[in-house]
């Protein structure tokens, strides 16, 4: 089996889920690189890891470079990526910088795996709220075509990266002890015991860069601009774990029982959508969504009143599916076609 030359960039709330998916998935690797903005030594699972300062040198003769740096102008990507491309290295990109970019595939290997393959060194990995998003309506996209979605998001504070979880664990300690709560530095609001309509920053006609990235990435994974998506996102006070309550407006009529098929039988999905019986209500939830790799679907029902009208409700890790692990499938893709 051809092994290859891995990098990983980033040691934060991704990179290091990255260590961890690679090392679980036992990814064919030969040599693993580790960079960050800075050197040291960490430890994921018990295992030691080497960090080493990033440098556009260190991409030669890497094969594969899986990006969890930050990103924006001064970021890992814009600043690495490139060199990295230069020195012959397949380029999987978490960040934002090159979703939207022509000729840069953005892929969820359970929907269109085939875009992989049109890759110029860069493959971007959609945002983490798109990815279970995609995952989810792909199976009924694919049987009776969607017209319309609507997307509430209820986002964790692992979503902004690590220091929105330190943020959330140390304000909830300070409410719990004094009642009240030091400023918010990493994320835009107070998260320990509230919820905020905010991710990303406010831009075009009132909406946040990540209600943005929810409608213009949908629209370039599933390659249909007339798709209308409307999105309101919010940060949530769970550690890992992004739910979504989803309103798909269908093109054919689809029952909730057929829909559940589909997605009973769709890769990567997991549907916990039982209402009665032995063990109570099940459905989708964060806690149960962390640490694992399916999306997780249910609360599926129609609307009574409106003639397509489908309900939904996602879960899923947003670290694992919605971000490390679909760069490492990508990864896997990318070698199985090249092999
Ligand atoms: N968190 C999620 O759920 C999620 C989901 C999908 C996508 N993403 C994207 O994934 C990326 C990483 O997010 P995160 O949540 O892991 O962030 P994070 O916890 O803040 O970690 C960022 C990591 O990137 C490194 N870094 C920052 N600037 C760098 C540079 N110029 N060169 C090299 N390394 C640099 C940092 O290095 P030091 O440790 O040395 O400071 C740190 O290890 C972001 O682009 C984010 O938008 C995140």
């Amino acid at each position: 089996m051809k092994r290859y030359n891995v990098a990983v960039v980033g040691v934060g709330a991704v990179g290091e889920e990255m260590l961890r998916v690679l090392r679980q998935r036992n990814f064919p690797i030969n040599e693993l690189r580790v960079f960050a903005r800075s050197a040291r030594e960490i430890i994921v699972d018990n295992q030691k890891y080497s960090v080493r300062k990033i440098k556009p040198e260190g991409f030669q003769g890497v094969d594969i470079a899986l990006f969890a740096g930050t990103e924006g102008e001064k970021g890992a990507a814009v600043t690495y990526a490139p060199a990295a491309v230069k020195r012959g290295a397949l380029v999987i990109d978490n960040g934002a910088d090159f979703r939207l970019k022509k000729g840069v595939p953005l892929v969820v290997p359970e929907v269109n795996p085939q875009d992989a393959k049109r890759h110029k060194g860069i493959i971007a990995n959609p945002n983490c709220s798109t990815i279970q998003l995609v995952a989810a309506c792909a199976p009924i996209y694919k049987a009776v075509g969607i017209k319309r979605m609507v997307v509430s998001t209820y986002q964790a504070a692992s979503g902004a990266g690590r220091a929105a979880v330190d943020e959330l664990i140390r304000q909830s300690r300070e409410f719990l002890a004094n009642g009240a709560v030091g400023e918010a530095r990493a994320l835009p609001a107070r998260i320990a015991f509230n919820v905020f309509p905010q991710i990303g920053s406010f831009g075009e006609a009132g909406y946040t860069t990540e209600e943005w990235k929810t409608v213009r990435e949908t629209q370039k994974i599933l390659h249909d601009k007339k798709i209308k998506i409307t999105s309101t996102t919010a940060r949530v006070p769970v550690v890992t774990g992004h739910s979504q309550a989803v309103y798909l407006e269908t093109a054919r009529k689809i029952s909730a029982a057929k829909a559940r098929e589909l997605l009973r039988k769709a890769k990567g999905i997991k549907v916990v959508d039982r209402a009665k019986g032995k063990g109570g209500r099940t459905y989708p939830q964060a806690i149960d969504a962390a640490g694992r790799d399916e999306v997780l679907v249910g609360r599926l029902r129609q609307d009574p009143f409106v003639k397509n009208g489908l309900w939904l409700w996602v879960a899923a890790d947003n670290l694992r599916k919605g971000a490390a692990l679909n760069a490492v499938q990508i990864a896997e893709l990318v070698c199985a076609i090249s092999s």
